[in-house]
């Protein structure tokens, strides 16, 4: 099963896919946690995507295509995935695309999890993070058990650089302009869910799982 989860910063794709990806025993791969990992690994890569992050930019198509695949063909990968934050851009579609069809492969389901801008502004502004695990957490929709510390890995939280008004605004905007005419591609190739994300977590859950069925699952 290949998933992809579309929606704007804050609609709450980390959240779910995670659970997607726990409750199917696939991979969840993120983009924006793996070119943090790379920043916490002080990686070449790392470092040429942090100017981009912290303004809200998107990092150049070739930089990501060849992190993406090179994750893709990842041994835990083989079983499917959950992608999250990939593709953003239209060459990033059509570059994820040529790679499937070259393996024969094809993504299942796609499906845009829509928010209003109030909500994802809200949310993102409340956002604490885990250093180690990535889990998001948020301090009043679904604070960790323990301040500051991860309930799955006991990791510290912290605040994201990109979490400032002003990224948050810039990330909206560059959303609108380069990652929502995907919402099209996908609905042209048919397999495009799309689903209420201003529920409560359990909810978009609930109704994320219901979408399944209609992939086939
Ligand atoms: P990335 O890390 O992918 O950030 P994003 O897309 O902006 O998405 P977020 O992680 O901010 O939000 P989310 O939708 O995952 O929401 P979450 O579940 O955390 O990318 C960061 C940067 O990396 C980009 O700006 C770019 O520079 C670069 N990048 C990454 N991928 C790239 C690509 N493909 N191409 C080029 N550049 C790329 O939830 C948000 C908060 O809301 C949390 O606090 C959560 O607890 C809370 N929450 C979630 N759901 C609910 C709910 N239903 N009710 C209440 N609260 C909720």
């Amino acid at each position: 099963m290949r998933i992809i989860i579309l929606g704007p910063p804050g609609a709450g794709k980390g959240t779910q896919a995670k659970v997607v990806a726990d409750s199917l025993g696939i991979a969840h791969i993120a983009s924006g946690d793996l070119l943090r990992d790379h920043q916490e690994r002080g990686t070449k890569l790392g470092s040429m995507a942090r100017s981009y992050m912290q303004q809200g930019l998107l990092v150049p198509d070739d930089v990501i295509i060849g992190m993406i695949e090179e994750r893709l063909h990842s041994s835990d990968a083989q079983r499917g995935y959950v992608l999250d934050g990939f593709p953003r851009t239209l060459e990033q579609a059509r570059a994820l695309d040529k790679t499937m069809e070259k393996e024969g492969q094809r993504i299942d389901l796609a499906v845009n999890i829509r928010v209003s801008e109030k909500e994802l502004i809200r949310r993102l502004g409340g956002r604490l993070v885990c250093r180690r695990c990535q889990r998001p957490y948020h301090e009043v929709s679904s604070p960790p058990r323990k301040r500051g510390v991860c309930d799955e890995c006991g990791g510290e939280l912290y605040q994201r650089e990109d979490d400032t008004s002003e990224a948050v605004r810039r990330r909206i905007q560059v959303y609108a302009k380069q990652t929502a005419p995907l919402i099209q591609y996908y609905y042209e190739r048919g397999g495009l869910v799309e689903i209420d994300g201003e529920g409560s977590i359990d909810e978009v859950r609930d109704s994320l799982l219901k979408t399944m069925p209609k992939a086939g699952v």
